[in-house]
C-alpha cells in the first residue's frame, strides 16, 4: 500500500532544495463543487471514487505566510490566533509537513488569513492546503508544475485539488494506483456574469468532517452504490452546459447532484443530516423564485450554508430575497 511519503518522495526526490530564508505569502481560492466529490477509492492517498467539477471563488480564500523557524516545532497561526500544537488544525497541518521534512529539513511558522468561515462547509480547507502546497513550492523553490501541486494539495485536502486555478476545474479521478494522474484541469471557458451567492447562516464548525461522512456514507448508505452512475451522467451534462453556456441546465444538474449526494448521507447510519431549519427554508425559497421564472439554483456541501447560482440579470431580484447574501462574480 503506497503512502503519502512515497508519493512525495516521486514528485520531490529530482528537485534541488534552494531553500530560501525569506517569508513568502501566497493567496489561494475556495472553489465549490458542482458536481461533487463524495467517497473516497484510497483514504491514504485521498484518491476519489469519481471526478468532480467546480467553480472558483477568486477573492475567497486563504492568505497564507509562510517561513522557516528554528526549533522543533512548527507554529501554526490561524485568523491572527497563534494554536496550540493539540489543536486539531495545528496538528493536520503538522503532520502533513511531516511528510515533506526529509527534504525540506524545516519547521515552519504558518500564518494563515481565511476570508470565509472555517470548516463550515465553504471549502476552507481547500483554499488553505492549495496555499500550503504553494507556499512550501515558493520557500524552497522547487519549481512544481500545477499538476504536481494539484496531487500534493490533494494528499492535504481532497478538494484543495481544484483550487489551483480559477474558473471551473474538473478533477479527473484517475486510474493510476499512486493516483499520479488525479488531479485538477481547468476548464477554458470564460463566463462572465456568472455569479455565486453564499447564504451564510452559520459559521460554526461542522460536527462530522468530510472525511468521516464519506466513510460513513460509502460503508452504510444504501443509496451510495448509485452515486458513481449518476456522477458519470452530471459530468456529461455538466460539461454541456459550461460549453454552451446553457444556465439553466447548468443549474438543475448541479443541484440535483446536491440533492443526490445529501440523499446519500441522510440515508447513512448513524445518518448525516447537515442541513438546519434554515436551510430548508432557502431552499424553498430558490424553488418559489424559479416558479416565478427566476433563474437561480443551489448547491450545498458538507455544511448547512447554500450557495446560490445566478446570472448577473438576476442579481438585484435574489438580493431582495436573500438580504444577506455575500455575492462573489465568478470571472
Ligand atoms: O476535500 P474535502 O475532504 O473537504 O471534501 C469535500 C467534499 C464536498 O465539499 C462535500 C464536495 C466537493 O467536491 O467539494
Amino acid at each position: 500500500m503506497l503512502t503519502k511519503q512515497d508519493i512525495i518522495k516521486r514528485i520531490l526526490q529530482s528537485r534541488v532544495s534552494e531553500q530560501t530564508d525569506d517569508m513568502v505569502e501566497v493567496f489561494a481560492p475556495s472553489n465549490i463543487a458542482l458536481v461533487k466529490y463524495w467517497g473516497k477509492r484510497n483514504e491514504t492517498l485521498n484518491l476519489p471514487q469519481t471526478s468532480s467539477l467546480s467553480i472558483t471563488l477568486p477573492d475567497k480564500g486563504s492568505t497564507t505566510k509562510m517561513y522557516r523557524v528554528d526549533g522543533t516545532e512548527d507554529e501554526v497561526i490561524i485568523n491572527g490566533v497563534s494554536l496550540s500544537t493539540e489543536h486539531p488544525f495545528a496538528k493536520k497541518a503538522s503532520a502533513f509537513l511531516d511528510f515533506f521534512r526529509p527534504y525540506s529539513r524545516s519547521y515552519y511558522c504558518i500564518d494563515s488569513t481565511s476570508n470565509i468561515p472555517i470548516a463550515a462547509g465553504l471549502a476552507s480547507s481547500a483554499s488553505g492546503f492549495a496555499a500550503l502546497v504553494q507556499a512550501l513550492d515558493f520557500l524552497h523553490q522547487w519549481d512544481l508544475s500545477e499538476s504536481e501541486l494539484s496531487i500534493l494539495a490533494r494528499m492535504g485536502s481532497g478538494s484543495a485539488c481544484r483550487s489551483l486555478w480559477n474558473g471551473f476545474v474538473e478533477w479527473q479521478c484517475g486510474e493510476a494506483e499512486d493516483g499520479m494522474d488525479s488531479h485538477g484541469f481547468p476548464i477554458d471557458v470564460h463566463w462572465p456574469g456568472f455569479k455565486i451567492g453564499l447564504a451564510i447562516t452559520s459559521s460554526e464548525k461542522k460536527s462530522i468532517g468530510s472525511r468521516e461522512g464519506m466513510i460513513r456514507t460509502t460503508k452504510t448508505s444504501p443509496l451510495y452504490s448509485a452515486w458513481p452512475e449518476k456522477v458519470a451522467h452530471d459530468l456529461v451534462k455538466m460539461k454541456q452546459a459550461i460549453n454552451a453556456r446553457d444556465f439553466s441546465l447548468l443549474g438543475e444538474v448541479a443541484e440535483s447532484n446536491a440533492l443526490t449526494m445529501h440523499a446519500t448521507m441522510i440515508s447513512a447510519w448513524p445518518p448525516l443530516l447537515y442541513w438546519q431549519p434554515e436551510t430548508v427554508s432557502q431552499m424553498q425559497l430558490v424553488w418559489t423564485l424559479r416558479q416565478q421564472g427566476i433563474q437561480v439554483y443551489f448547491t450545498q456541501d458538507a455544511g448547512p450554508n447554500l450557495k446560490l447560482l445566478f446570472l448577473e440579470e438576476n442579481e438585484s431580484v435574489i438580493q431582495e430575497h436573500f438580504p444577506n447574501l455575500d455575492i462573489v462574480s465568478a470571472f
